[in-house]
């Protein structure tokens, strides 16, 4: 069982005194709709996976956090004094960030010992820094009894944290899947007004085939944060004739209306993308809720175009990708997810299809890129908790 040889790594790190260190978990996350939507104060659509990050920690008298994982060679021992100091472009950013948080809410931490293990594969825009950030956020307030702090609190604190200390603009809707996942669901979420519902997936014989381009990432912070300056941007043209602070408060139909007031054609563009994926996100939620999953695929491959002209994050190798899973007969939907520039596309695929879809898109991807694809089958599964039958 996964728990038991976490827990004999962490006691080779830590030793064996007698209390035991308790156990986490937090899951990634896919996103099915509604990409780059979430810091416009859009709407989204994401779910919990089954793969995610474990988590040990155990109190100790040092007065010294001490940070290892499974996945990185790197390890770090903290002294209380200096948790929120950022260490040079190393995983344990991603706690650090979370420590300084606390410390900002004037929540003293005592020492701890820490280990991780993930199986959600890194760089691949499946949310393993936000996965991360809230397994360690959430546990934290567990382990001090900080019963004040809602699964809001550390989902906002867990965004801030990425802000503030990782330094990547992004919005709510990573730490938001991470925190909310439920089994079986998908989240729709207004990321202006934090409403959100559990929209159940009946998927009739089909799946969510998620495929890894497994294309090396560069600088996707920078370029992301590039993307939020410039509907920033658009946000300022728009204002000079309507009020607004975000562009998910006005409607497709108001965007082509006053379009031409934005006359930087590039930023006229990102707009574009932003409001006609938010439209698509609704009417996404229209047709799962009539349980019509062809066309909510046609939506998600509007999504990609849209990504992909309009916003400019897919490149090649998503692009064939995508390209290679629409040849597919039993695929009804393929886009990337998440951030992009690299990362995965989420495909939604008839399950008497699946084997076919792995072999056609693998040896297509490879034939045209070098790069092998990997392909995982998404389990939509429940938000972070605590695992206390481990043993
Ligand atoms: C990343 C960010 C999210 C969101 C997506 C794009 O995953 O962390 O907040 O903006 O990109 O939809």
């Amino acid at each position: 069982m996964i728990s038991d040889d976490l827990f004999t790594r962490f006691y080779a790190i830590y030793g064996k005194p007698e209390n035991q260190p308790r156990l986490f978990f937090a899951p990634g996350r896919v996103n099915l709709i509604g990409e780059h939507t979430d810091y416009n104060g859009g709407y989204v659509l994401p779910c919990a996976l089954q793969y995610g990050t474990y988590l040990l920690i155990r109190q100790s008298s040092e007065e010294m956090i001490k940070l290892a994982s499974a996945n990185f060679e790197f390890r770090a021992d903290i002294r209380l004094a200096d948790i929120s100091r950022k260490i040079d472009s190393q995983w344990v950013n991603y706690p650090l960030g979370i420590f300084d948080q606390f410390r900002q809410m004037n929540l003293n931490l005592p020492g701890f010992e820490i280990f991780y293990s993930g199986d959600i594969p890194n760089s691949a825009g499946l949310s393993s820094s936000a996965s991360i950030e809230m397994v360690t956020a959430y546990a934290l307030s567990v382990m001090i009894n900080a019963i004040q702090l809602s699964m809001w609190d550390l989902i906002k604190l867990s965004q801030r944290s990425e802000n503030q200390f990782v330094g990547v603009q992004c919005g709510i809707m990573d730490q938001f899947a991470v925190g909310m996942g439920a089994k079986d669901h998908a989240l729709f979420l207004n990321c202006q007004t934090l409403d959100y519902n559990r929209v159940p997936m009946i998927l009739n014989g089909f799946k969510f085939i998620i495929a890894n381009t497994n294309k090396p990432r560069d600088l996707t912070d920078s370029k992301y944060n590039e993307r939020v300056a410039e509907c920033q941007l658009a946000v300022s043209c728009l204002s000079q004739i309507i009020s607004i602070s975000k562009l998910g408060e006005i409607s497709y139909v108001q965007f082509y209306k006053m379009q031409d007031e934005i006359s930087d054609p590039l930023i006229r563009k990102r707009a574009r993308h932003v409001i006609s994926e938010n439209q698509r996100v609704l009417n996404s939620m229209a047709c799962l809720n009539r349980g019509d999953i062809s066309q909510f695929g046609a939506l998600m491959n509007a999504s990609h175009e849209s990504l992909r002209d309009n916003y400019e994050v897919t490149g090649f190798e998503l692009d064939t990708l995508v390209e290679e899973a629409q040849k597919i007969n039993g695929v009804i939907g393929a886009r990337m997810t998440g951030a992009g520039f690299g990362g995965c596309t989420v495909n939604l695929v008839r399950e008497s299809a699946i084997e076919d879809f792995k072999s056609h898109v693998g040896a297509g991807y490879h034939a045209k890129t070098g790069l092998k694809a990997d392909f995982y089958l998404a389990e939509i599964s429940d938000g972070v908790k605590e695992i206390t039958n481990h043993s």
